[in-house]
């Protein structure tokens, strides 16, 4: 469980960009999970891939980091495409949803506070309000949804971290008073994305 402040501190040390510090904790469950709930079960090429990359885990660590030094660990997070919820695992002292447009199996489904939804934000059941949203590589890239609903939507959030497309990302700015980009020092030359954009109405 990689949760606690000095645990993610250690997985960002560890964590270079090749190889997943994730996977190995959780291979064991996951793949109880695919046997169990999986029609189709992951293929050796899946299965050997999610050791270099399971989730964008960088993105994750420095969200958890954030969300623990500004004692925000009460607050539920949303977790927009959240692909199989593997990084559900860094979240699981706290209220977790994942919502996820392609059908997956979803680890940690059985922990009462973690939960999934198999649907496509903006989603009408959903209210941001009060709530940190987390949109890693997923908002900004896919056709599901009019950039213009779902930024309206993102704008309920308490907090939303964000890692999109820069033009994404400009249309965000519109909405929320203060945004920051978190630990740009942080940023490892291996690395896909850009690093996460925080943004709320409150002093960040
Ligand atoms: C590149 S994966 C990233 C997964 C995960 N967030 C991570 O950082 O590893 C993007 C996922 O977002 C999902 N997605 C994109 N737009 C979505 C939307 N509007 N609603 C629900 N899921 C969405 C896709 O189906 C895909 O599984």
């Amino acid at each position: 469980m990689i949760c606690k402040l000095q645990d993610l501190e250690q997985a960002i040390l560890n964590y270079n960009g090749t190889m997943s510090v994730l996977f190995p904790l959780i291979k064991d469950k996951f793949m109880e999970e695919i046997m169990t709930n999986s029609k189709s079960g992951l293929h050796d090429g899946e299965e050997n891939f999610m050791h270099e990359f399971c989730c964008f885990e960088d993105e994750y660590y420095s969200i958890k980091k954030d969300i623990i030094l500004n004692h925000l660990t009460t607050i539920p997070v949303i977790d927009i495409g959240c692909q199989f919820g593997l990084q559900s695992e860094i979240f699981l002292d706290m209220e977790y949803t994942g919502i996820e447009a392609m059908e997956k199996v979803f680890l940690n489904n059985s922990c009462d506070n973690i939960n999934y939804i198999s649907d496509i934000f903006p989603n009408k059941e959903m209210d941001l309000s009060g709530k940190i949203a987390m949109a890693i590589m997923s908002l900004g890239y896919f056709d599901y949804a009019e950039d213009l609903e779902t930024i309206q939507e993102l704008s309920k959030a308490e907090i939303v971290y964000c890692t999109s497309t820069p033009e994404f990302i400009a249309k965000l700015k519109n909405k929320f008073k203060f945004c920051k980009l978190l630990n740009p020092t942080n940023v490892k030359k291996t690395r896909i994305s850009s690093g996460v954009w925080k943004f709320s109405n409150h002093e960040i």
